[in-house]
This record gives structure tokens, sequence and C-alpha cells, in this order.
């Protein structure tokens, strides 16, 4: 009875500290209370176990290296580091209810059900995970999907095989489970190879609320409310988020899951894009700004390296004392991971409501002086609307490109994440400025105090 009560405070404060999550300035609070009912779960679920010395070497073994992990992490192998934890929560469900069917003795059909639902969902997050970690983190042999013939057949012949196996574990030969666990794991790299692009921030999104559907499953292998509770609030939060990415990315799931990567057309060659390229220097940047009405800020990934978002913010002050009218256009994926823009400038104190989403900058592009594009290529790369084999073809852009002047800061003209030419950059209107992010933004700063 306890128990149940302390288990249901827990799930009042994942569910309050979730709500508190959804506004920058109270984030860090939601974040705190749901560590807390967290806590609160572990602590009452510690009362339960018979013996501690497993537990003890697993949430040393465990803890020492989530810490050292969580504190030597470079903030831009953030988005990794997640997929990787999403993967390790699918892999701890497999070893959980694994575990749970060696030492259940007559457990009943539907608790094998949930153990195999467990395995399924759990072995696919990790494998897939594992994949997806390898995209971010843009291993050259994860680049290209690996070519499958027949790939969309083959995965669901390997789930209804799986589906077999899970009927038989029903019916009690546990054995099976171990085939489960190794086809999910195969049909976890499956699911995930084909995938890429600027499609991955749904991926992400996606194996994020399988981590949460395996642990809602296992919940109900070993019997534990809270498990469930959590489980499902990380799935159906999951589902929520990688909807609003489908939209942001004006994509179906079914086209982000059975489409492929790269729409099989040509990529254009850099060299012949690059014709007119016309670079800019900081001086004239800063004498292009002294004339601006509105300045508007388009943050991408490069932002996040070059940790611009301080002499970003320094920027836009000194533009607002000169009297222009300053804003930080954000793109939903933008960088490598949902919000990454918005916690960078908040980190940096840029007023919220100076952050404008896309659609609702985009139909004023045109009234924007200079757009200073900074460390951002994919969002804002017209080729998104123009061409329709292009892997990132269909993606909504900021469009910059409306813009009288546009300013970009990137330290070469190498390409974003998806790997493909941006014809902005030899636009008419274009200016680049080469460099390392912060330097080039604090080189206008001192120009624009001197002008
Ligand atoms: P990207 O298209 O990845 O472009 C980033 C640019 O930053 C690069 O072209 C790079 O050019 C520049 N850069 C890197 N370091 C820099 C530095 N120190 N100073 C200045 N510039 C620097 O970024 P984006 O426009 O933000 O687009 C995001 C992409 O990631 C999309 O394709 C999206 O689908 C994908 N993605 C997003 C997410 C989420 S959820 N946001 C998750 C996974 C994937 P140089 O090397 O020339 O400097």
């Amino acid at each position: 009875m306890l128990e149940n009560i302390a288990y249901i405070v827990s799930a009042v404060l994942f569910i309050y500290g979730l709500k508190l999550m959804g506004h920058p300035r109270t984030a860090v609070r939601g974040n705190l209370l749901g560590a807390a009912g967290m806590a609160l779960a572990i602590v009452v679920g510690l009362l339960d176990v018979s013996s501690y010395t497993m537990v003890i070497i697993g949430g040393v073994v465990g803890a020492g290296i989530g810490a050292v992990l969580a504190m030597t992490i470079q903030m831009t192998a953030m988005p990794q580091l997640v997929a990787l934890f999403n993967g390790f929560g699918g892999a701890a469900s497999v070893f959980v209810a694994g575990g749970a069917l060696l030492q259940q003795e007559n457990p009943t059909w539907d608790v094998l059900l949930a153990t195999g639902l467990s395995g399924l969902v759990g072995a696919v997050t990790f494998s897939g995970s594992v994949i997806a970690f390898g995209k971010l983190q843009e291993l050259k042999i994860l680049q290209r999907p690996i070519a499958i013939p027949a790939q969309q057949a083959v995965n669901a012949i390997l789930l209804v095989i799986i589906i077999i196996f899970t009927a038989g574990l029903t019916y009690g030969f546990s054995w099976v489970y171990v085939p489960i666990i190794l086809l999910s794991l195969l049909l976890g790299v499956m699911l995930v190879n084909p995938i890429g692009g600027a499609d991955m921030p749904v991926v992400i999104a996606l194996l994020n609320s399988y981590s949460g559907i395996a642990a809602a499953a296992t919940g109900f292998v070993i019997d534990n409310n809270v498990l469930i509770i959590s489980g499902s609030l990380v799935g159906a939060s999951g589902v929520i988020l990688t909807n609003l990415m489908c939209k942001a990315m004006n994509r179906s799931l079914t086209n982000v899951l059975f489409g492929v990567m790269d729409g099989g057309g040509a990529i254009a060659d850099a060299d012949e894009v690059y014709v007119n390229v016309r670079s800019t220097s900081a001086d004239d940047v800063a004498m292009i700004l002294d004339g601006a009405q509105r300045v508007v800020f388009v943050p991408g990934y490069g932002m996040a390296v070059a940790q611009a978002q301080h002499a970003v913010r320094d920027l836009g002050n000194l533009l607002e004392k000169q009297g222009t009218a300053v804003e930080y256009a954000i793109h939903p994926v933008a960088g490598r991971m949902p919000g990454h823009m918005n916690v960078l400038l908040a980190e940096a104190d840029v007023d919220y409501d100076k952050l404008k989403e896309m659609d609702h900058i985009n139909p004023t592009m045109e009234t924007v002086d200079v757009a200073i594009v900074i460390g951002a290529n994919d969002v804002v790369n017209p080729v998104a609307k123009t061409d329709p084999t292009s892997p990132i073809a269909g993606m909504p852009i900021i469009d910059v490109d409306k813009a009288r002047t546009v300013v970009v800061i990137k330290r070469s003209l190498s390409p974003g994440f998806a790997k493909i030419p941006n014809p902005l950059f030899a636009a008419d209107n274009t200016l680049m400025l080469f460099g390392d992010g912060q330097k080039a933004v604090l080189d206008v700063v001192a120009a624009m105090k001197e002008v």
C-alpha cells in the first residue's frame, strides 16, 4: 500500500516535471522535479530487493560510467549521448525481462507476452540507437545506407518470424526468447539503416518512444507500477515529439520509416554550385549592419560547435542599442537535437520573446535588411524547395534568401549534416564571412564599435 502511494507521488512528480519542461523558464525546475520523482521510485524499488550485492555493483558501475560520460561529453555530442542512453534503456529492458523469465516459476501467458514485447522493442531500440549514434557521429561507414535488396519485404518477414516466436513464448517455450532478441537486434539495424539526412530527428524521437514502450512492457513483466507509468510517459511523449518532428519536416511517419534516405537523385557538384561565391570581411559586415533597421540571426549547428551564442547575444545587444530590431529565427531541427538553439540562446540570456519560430518569421523575411546565418546550412538550403530528389526535399527552410542581404558565417564551403551543396552561398544577395563562428562574430562586434 505505502509502496503504491510513493509510486503515485513519483508519477505526479514526473507529470508535473514534464509540464514545467514545456517552457525554458521553468525547464530546470521541471528537470529537478522529474529527478526527485525518479530518486523516490528508486528508493522505494530498492526496499523490495532481497540481496543488495548485485544492486550495489550495478549501481556503482552504471552511475560511474554515466557520471563520467555526462561530465566529459562535449555539448555538441549531446545528441549522440541521448541516442546511446535510449539504446541502453532498451538493452536494460531486454535483460530485466530475460532475467524475470529465468526466475519466474509459472508465468501466465500475459506476463510471457509482455516479456516477448519487452525483448522485441528493447532489442530494436538498442541496435537502432547504436546505428543512429553512428550516423550522428558522422561515421563514414554509415553515411550512406547499406543497400539491402527488397529491404521492406525482409523487414516484414523478420517481424512475422518474431511474432511467431513471441506466440511460442506465451505457450511456455522460454528458449525462443534468445532468437526473439537476435532477430529484433537485426530488425533494429534494418529499420534505421536506410534513414538519414533530414529525417534523423524523427528517428531519434521514435527510438526515444520505443525505449519507453519497452520499459512499460518490462513493468508488466516484473509487476512494477512506476515502471509502467514512467515507461508509458516516455513512450507517449516520444510519440508526440515524433509527430511534431514529422510536421516540422513536412514528412509522414510512413515516408520516414519506409522511404529511402537519398532520393535517388545525383548530388550537385559543389564546384559548379559555388562558382559565384563572394566573401566579405568583419569591417564590411559592420558597415552593412550600421544602416540596418531589421536584423535576423539564423543559428545552426555551427553556433553550437563554435559556442558562439554569447558573442551573438553581444552583437544583438549592440545592434539594439543603435535602434535596430533584432530577432532570432529558430528552425525546428536546427542543430542536432530538438530545442538545441533555444537551449544555447537561453544559456546566453537572449530574451525568449525574441526567438521566432520558422512559420512565424518566414512570411516577414522580405522586410529583413540583414539575415545573419551563423553555422546553419541545411535549414537554410533552398534546394529543399527546388529539388524533389534531394535528401532534404520537402523540408521547410528558413527563407533567408528573401532578405535584402544575407551574411553567412562559417569556416568553409563544407556541407552540413545532409552532405549537399547549398546554392544560398552563391546567391547574388549573399556574402560569406569565413571563419570560426565565435571569432567572426566577435570581430564584427569589434568592428562595429569602431564604425
Ligand atoms: P548543418 O546543416 O549540419 O550545418 C552546420 C554548419 O555549421 C556546417 O556547414 C559547418 O560548416 C558549420 N560549422 C561547423 N563548425 C563551425 C564553427 N566552429 N564555426 C562556424 N561554423 C561552423 O546544421 P543546421 O543547418 O543546423 O541543420 C541541422 C541538420 O542536422 C539538419 O540536416 C537536420 O535534419 C540534422 N539533424 C537535426 C537533428 C535535430 S533534432 N535538430 C538531429 C539529427 C540531425 P563549416 O565546416 O564550413 O564551418
